[in-house]
């Protein structure tokens, strides 16, 4: 057992919005008294992460995860609360502190707009104080990786998103940081780039043993990198444990799918579960999850049947529902 690398307790970060009144008198009104209404980003959230981990931090848009990644690397301020990264309180902004941990945000660029990507990543061996020895080692490395040795002269703005993206993550890695924050990195990536992308931060944390925190949209990202997950909604943690247990605990269905091999009665099929999708000589079939294997036997009595098969739903379709909100909130037993 590592390290704890992150640990968060009791963290709230609130933000004051004025308040907009409409039409015209509205205007006047708010030039006369300002009325602030408080948004709840973060409200008491509690982890902990240890060392080398690699955790899905996953929720809707507007649930706190980036408010969350801004506090940890110290561009804001909580409102309440405590967090620990690598031992550091974040927010105090401390030298020692920047040099080892790296930001990356699919929706900004880091890098220098007008230079070639090689501008910035100069400018930011200087900033870290990266020795020449290191800086050349590393950049040779992580262009290797991600192949963008094509590139390193051309200007950003002239990079495809995917040659973008890939560039600043070798920005935001060329100090060898222990501690990874990335906020949704393959964001508006092809297929094949996410996986590129996918890959490259599998192999970072393993190599590193880097701690990460990633969110991100694509549960494919989720289900190929992270076993642990924390789950947040409206600026509080729902779940945080295996992502294997989430569908443990929060799928009540099963999928069955199943081929015949001749043709059958439609309605008699009806009465196993729900039929998703019919088309001969293919069906899927939801069933409660406790009944699957009782209903699956069934069906090969009843039917002819050629294959069948027995899954778990879409992750996607799990997490959603875990969002809906049919759940109490749910913290890790301590
Ligand atoms: N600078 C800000 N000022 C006011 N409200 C903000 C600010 N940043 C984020 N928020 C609000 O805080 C909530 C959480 O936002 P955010 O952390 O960006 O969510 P996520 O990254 O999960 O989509 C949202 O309601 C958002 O509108
Ligand atoms: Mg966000």
């Amino acid at each position: 057992m590592g390290k704890n690398a992150i640990e968060v307790r009791h963290l709230k970060k609130y933000f004051k919005v004025l308040q907009k009144e409409t039409g015209l008198v509205g205007s006047f009104k708010s030039l006369i008294a300002r009325k602030y209404e408080e948004v709840q980003a973060i409200n008491n959230i509690d982890f902990t992460i240890r060392e080398g981990e690699l955790v899905g931090f996953i929720g809707p848009n507007g649930a706190g995860k980036t408010t969350t990644l801004k506090c940890l690397s110290g561009l804001l301020y909580p409102t309440s609360g405590e967090a620990r990264v690598l031992g550091f309180i974040p927010w105090e902004r401390r030298p020692e502190f920047q040099k080892q941990f790296g930001l990356v945000m699919g929706q900004k660029n880091q890098l220098w707009w007008d230079l070639p990507p090689m501008e910035t990543f100069t400018l930011n061996k200087e900033i870290y104080e990266v020795p020449d020895g290191q800086f050349q080692q590393t950049l040779k490395r992580l262009v290797r990786l991600l192949d963008v040795g094509g590139i390193l002269k051309t200007q950003v703005r002239k990079l495809s998103l995917g040659q973008r993206m890939k560039c600043e993550l070798i920005a935001a890695l060329l100090h060898s940081p222990k501690v990874l924050f990335l906020d949704e990195p393959t964001i508006g990536l092809d297929v094949v780039m996410q996986k590129v992308m996918r890959d490259f931060i599998k192999e970072y944390n393993r190599e590193f043993k880097a701690t990460i925190i990633l969110t991100s949209h694509y549960m494919d990202d989720v289900r190929e990198l992270c076993e642990r997950v924390i789950i947040i909604n409206e600026g509080t943690i729902l779940y945080d444990g295996k992502l294997q247990e989430v569908v443990n605990r929060f799928a009540r269905e099963k999928i069955i799918t199943v081929v015949f091999s001749s043709s059958i009665d439609q309605r008699k099929l009806a009465e196993f579960g729900n039929i998703r999708e019919y088309e001969f000589p293919k069906a899927q079939l939801t069933v409660p999850r406790t009944e699957a294997a009782k209903k699956a036997a069934k069906l090969l009595e009843e039917f002819p049947v050629a294959d069948v098969v027995i899954e778990e739903p879409p992750i996607e379709a799990i997490i959603r529902e875990v969002f809906t909100g049919r759940m109490k909130p749910f913290q890790k037993p301590k």
